[in-house]
């Protein structure tokens, strides 16, 4: 795979590594309400690290607007990498080199750790969108091959964001892009969009439908890796369903007499067998209700769903009028009364591929928000399918994350039912000399040793005194009271639960002996030394 170089390269690739962890402090005051949903001011690539110990792996949907690299210096904010905070970082992690870096090496330079971040973030069956315009089209594909890999580029959506065309010289420009990724496509499932235009070709007694094949044309999903899936109908040629034609016949799970076995198709070009998209269990349920068997023109016969609501693939063009940029500032005055910010994205885009990436209770992250758009999609959609998304937002400037981001969703909230807490990026958890800092309580350590150990998020509720958690059988403590002063004795051993699992046990002294220890399958780790760096 060919891969893109630049100036300062060397020095990012692995720069996520080096960022430090921060505390997330929450600031009531400007919050609203209690609640899951989060906007966090400060620079992403450290609020994303914040988040990492609570976050990793479980975010379903990050849809990402970053600075398109226009040089455009007039707007609100910065449409570049010469912000002052971005300059300075710049400075601080490339050096004296950062100077002479170009536009472009400076943007692939601050885009390039936090893609990293974002991808460390994203679950399994998770997604990234990311806006991106001619400016950095190209490079951006690159760096999220790199990132994360090419077989897991979903596609490119091309937006006509102005219709009437904005005269670029030579050329009058109406789109710009917006890339989407999987971080597994294997593990991938997306959702279709409603169909507002569909005409139904056929109806019974429950109303129109048109149908569709029951297999999975994704190669990616076979008889091997989804043997659930893969069994076979039985279809009787002789007894159509009566008030359909010829063309509909019952089918059952069982072999019958006269009977004819169908299975998934293979595929033409490279001959991988298909699965069905449902399992016996749900087949069997919609037996004849809802899944029919079906003959093709060509005498073939296949099984196929009978699909009632109308829907579509979402288009890889999307020229609706809700998704031009008009209807971004339009509706953003709407909420303020006057224009506050250039270029929102317009809710129905970012709501278009919240419905396509997202399940009621999705995690959705935007770490570059602005006026807040994609907080707005997630309460706008919850109220319209009674879901539960929350939504992570990042804002770096102080004046737009609360006079705009928070400010927006605030508003929006009154009839959407929403509710945030406010974040600011607090203390880092280790000071210059590796000491922890005097604000880290036992949870914020806690989730800090469970992260770097299993590299997994710690579910709130197995803290139980000093037990922090436990993976894979392995047990992990932590005795954090006193600073500087738990020490590991023998009268602890009481506490540890009886098991075969190994434990993992932080603290700062230990005085049982290494016999005792090995008998009790203890390893001892020493805070703040031997708590990890991630
Ligand atoms: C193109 S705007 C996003 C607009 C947004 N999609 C909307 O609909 O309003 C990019 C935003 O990212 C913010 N930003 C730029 N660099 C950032 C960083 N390192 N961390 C967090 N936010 C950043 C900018 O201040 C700006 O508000």
């Amino acid at each position: 795979m060919p891969s893109l170089n630049w100036i300062g390269k060397e020095k990012i690739v692995n720069h996520d590594k080096d960022v430090p962890f921060r505390l997330l402090k929450k600031h009531k005051a400007l919050s609203l309400g209690t609640s899951e949903n989060l906007i966090i001011e400060g620079d992403n690539l450290e609020a994303l690290k914040a988040l990492m110990p609570y976050y990793v792996g479980k975010v379903k949907c990050i849809y990402i607007d970053p600075p398109y690299n226009t040089g455009n210096e007039g707007w609100v904010y910065n449409d570049n990498v010469n912000s002052p905070k971005i300059k300075q970082w710049i400075g601080k992690v490339v050096g004296s080199e950062g100077e002479d870096l170009t536009r472009h090496d400076k943007w692939l330079c601050m885009m390039y750790p936090r893609l990293k971040l974002l991808r460390d973030l994203l679950s399994d069956d998770g997604v990234i969108f990311v806006s991106i315009d001619d400016n950095e089209h190209c490079h951006l594909k690159m760096i999220m091959d790199e990132i994360f890999g090419e077989s897991n580029f979903i596609g490119t959506f091309t937006v006509n964001t102005t219709p009437n065309a904005r005269d670029y010289g030579h050329i009058g420009k109406m789109h710009d892009f917006c890339i989407f990724y999987a971080k597994n496509i294997t593990q991938t499932q997306t959702n279709l969009l409603e169909d507002k235009e569909k005409i139904f070709k056929y109806s019974d007694k429950i109303g129109g439908f048109n149908i569709h094949p029951l297999y999975n044309s994704n190669v990616a999903f076979t008889n091997e890796n989804r043997p659930n899936l893969y069994y076979p109908f039985y279809l009787n040629k002789n007894k159509p369903i009566k008030g359909f034609g010829e063309n509909f016949f019952e089918i059952s799970l069982i072999k019958e007499k006269g009977f004819i076995e169908i299975f998934p198709p293979k595929s033409v070009k490279d001959n991988i067998q298909f699965v069905w998209r449902w399992g016996k269990p749900k087949s069997l349920t919609e037996l004849n209700k809802e899944i029919v068997g079906y003959c093709t023109g060509d005498n073939e016969y296949r099984i196929v769903q009978k699909m009632r609501t109308s829907e579509k693939l979402i288009r890889s063009i999307l020229s609706e009028k809700e998704y031009t940029s008009r209807r971004g500032t339009a509706i953003l005055e709407e909420i303020f009364g006057i224009k506050t910010f250039s270029f929102p994205k317009p809710v129905e885009l970012i709501k278009a591929f919240l419905k396509v990436a997202t399940n009621d209770d999705s995690i959705v992250l935007d770490s570059f928000a602005g006026s807040g758009t994609t907080g707005h999609a997630v309460l706008e959609l919850n109220k319209e399918d009674k879901g539960n998304r929350k939504f992570i937002l990042v804002e770096i400037e102080k004046d737009i994350a609360q006079k705009i981001t928070s400010e927006r969703v605030r508003r929006v909230s009154k009839n959407l039912n929403g509710s945030f807490e406010y974040c600011t990026l607090g203390n880092k958890l280790f000071g210059a000399k590796g000491a922890i800092d005097e604000e880290v309580s036992f949870t914020d350590l806690a989730n800090y040793i469970y992260f770097t150990e299993t590299q997994t998020n710690l579910e709130k509720k197995q803290i139980s005194g000093n037990f922090v958690g436990e993976h894979n059988k392995n047990d992990f403590y932590l005795l954090f009271k006193e600073k500087g002063k738990n020490t590991l004795t023998k009268s602890f051993l009481k506490n540890i639960t009886k098991n075969d699992h190994k434990k993992v046990i932080y603290a700062d002294f230990c005085t049982i002996p290494d016999d005792i220890l090995e008998a009790y399958n203890i390893t001892f780790k020493q805070i703040p030394y031997e708590v990890k760096v991630y």
